[in-house]
């Protein structure tokens, strides 16, 4: 076993006194988070060249103070009271962090750390999950690494940045059947999320300084990467239409890209109409721009037909398609990809490459047969009926614990509804007081630059009606209150 990290042989002093210091400081640092269980003595001792009896010794000192329990004949834990040392943690990191960076370093910590998505287990109303309830892990298990032998090893070792050939050919053919987009396997490059879609593209097509036009409101996550990169990102308003491009390019005429979600605008909810999708074509064909489309819950349209891609239409050719996984199936595959003009899509190939060499390839593999097995269709039709049975509850759950203040309106796509406020009301402060309860509500204003929309986003797809149920209640009184 590798030595704890922290925990390199001393270097002088008496051994015992120093791997008790570097093993507490390890704790205090996180590198053992509480309740961890910690490296055997044995093992430990071996690792660092010392006597097995010093890191007993250690281990012994931080269990009397309090660090460290032990388990007869199952080890030794970090102790779960350690969790109270956290925040003090989180402050340091920031502030030593500074000094150290380079100034681009910067830039992108100091960006990333004030997008911080959240990482805590999903609560109601939280918006952006999946049902993991309803995923067929056992279908997904089963389609999991194959073969033997000198197949297997065929895949223990580097392989293609731009993805796995058989998955680039399957989201072709679903992405033709699904969102009617006509694309060869070859422009197809798989990614580790749409976020990282965002980040090539930016690092392929922008230099430091460039204007980018983003919806306002719009997602933080794409905007926060921009912003890493030292690109000028530059509001635009949303309309029922959609981005309102005829004044973004007045605004900003020297912007190169425009980054937008025209099935389901994030966080609005509304539909970019056929005549704005052809007047931002027309700007990037005017403008020689790029437009990218985040179509992160394209799929999740309720009504009869189902609207395509907007890199779907005539003349389309300086749209950038971007895709994920995160909502079709779940966030924690780290899987997604991006749509590219043939001439692009070697570049973006060794850009990946450089990033990470390529995405996990017995995960691109198993997702490669969940599509071409027709399991990626089916669960995307069950999801649709499950999340407009969800959608249904959560409106009427919240309109009944509300006693009637809330009335969201009903939507035919997507994963969370808007129940819009006065603008510029602090919307905030409702979402505080439902964290406190236990309930997850994210602030319109969160997701803002200069817009003054106010509102409440419920995310709902990802709980269970009763979860639904249970979360209106406690969030109703608080909203009778407001
Ligand atoms: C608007 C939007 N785009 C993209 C994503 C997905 O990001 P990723 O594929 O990196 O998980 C999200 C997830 O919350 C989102 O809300």
């Amino acid at each position: 076993m590798a030595p704890p990290p922290g925990t390199n042989r001393p270097a002088a002093g008496p051994l015992r006194l120093q791997v008790y210091q570097r093993l507490r400081a390890a704790i205090e640092a996180g590198v053992f988070a509480p309740g961890a269980r910690l490296p055997p003595s044995r093992d430990h001792a071996r690792s660092l060249g010392v006597a097995r009896n010093t890191v007993l010794w250690a281990l012994e000192r931080l269990r009397a103070e309090g660090y460290v329990v032990a388990r007869v004949g199952d080890g030794s834990y970090v102790a779960p009271a350690i969790a109270a040392l956290a925040p003090r943690r989180g402050a340091q990191r920031l502030a030593g962090a500074g000094t150290l960076l380079s100034g681009r370093g910067r830039l992108i910590a100091d960006t990333a750390l004030r997008w911080q998505p959240p990482l805590a287990p999903p609560l109601p109303f939280r918006i952006g999950y999946p049902a993991a309830d309803l995923f067929p892990f056992a279908v997904w298990d089963r389609l999991g690494p194959r073969g033997a032998g000198r197949a297997r090893r065929d895949q223990a070792r580097y392989l293609e940045p731009a993805g796995h050939a058989p998955l680039r050919t399957a989201i072709a053919q679903w992405l033709l059947v699904s969102r009617g987009i006509r694309c060869a396997p070859g422009q197809v490059l798989v990614t580790s999320g749409s976020q990282q879609g965002i980040d090539l593209i930016a690092r392929l097509l922008l230099d430091p300084g460039d204007e980018v036009l983003v919806e306002d409101p719009g997602y933080p996550g794409i905007r926060a990467c921009l912003h890493g990169h030292g690109v000028a990102v530059r509001p635009v308003n949303v309309d029922a239409d959609g981005l309102v491009i005829a004044e973004g390019a007045a605004r900003w005429p020297g912007a190169r890209l425009a980054v937008v979600t025209p099935t389901h605008q994030f966080p609005l909810g509304v539909r970019m109409s056929l005549a704005r999708r052809l007047a931002l074509l027309a700007w990037a064909r005017e403008r020689a721009a790029w437009i990218v489309e985040d179509d992160y819950d394209g799929e999740f349209q309720y009504g009869p037909h189902r609207i395509p891609a907007l890199c779907s239409l005539p003349d389309a050719q300086r749209v950038i398609y971007v895709g994920t996984f995160s909502k079709t199936l779940h966030p924690g595959l780290r899987l997604g990809f991006v749509v590219l003009p043939e001439a692009l899509v070697d570049a973006f190939a060794a850009a990946k490459a450089l990033t990470d060499r390529h995405s996990p390839g017995e995960a691109q593999e198993t997702l490669a047969r969940f599509i071409a097995e027709g399991h990626l269709l089916r669960h995307l039709r069950r999801m649709r009926e499950a999340y407009l049975e969800r959608q249904a509850v959560a409106i009427d759950a919240l309109a009944r614990a509300s006693g009637g203040a809330w009335r969201l309106a009903p939507s035919a796509q997507g994963m969370h509804l808007l129940h819009e406020a006065a603008p510029g009301l602090r919307d905030a402060a409702l979402s505080a007081r439902a964290h406190e309860a236990g309930v997850f509500l994210a602030p319109l204003s969160a997701y803002a630059i200069e817009s003054r929309r106010r509102g409440w986003v419920v995310g709902y797809a990802g709980y269970a009606p009763a979860e639904l149920r249970a979360a209106a209640r406690r969030l109703g009184p608080l909203i009778a209150a407001a």
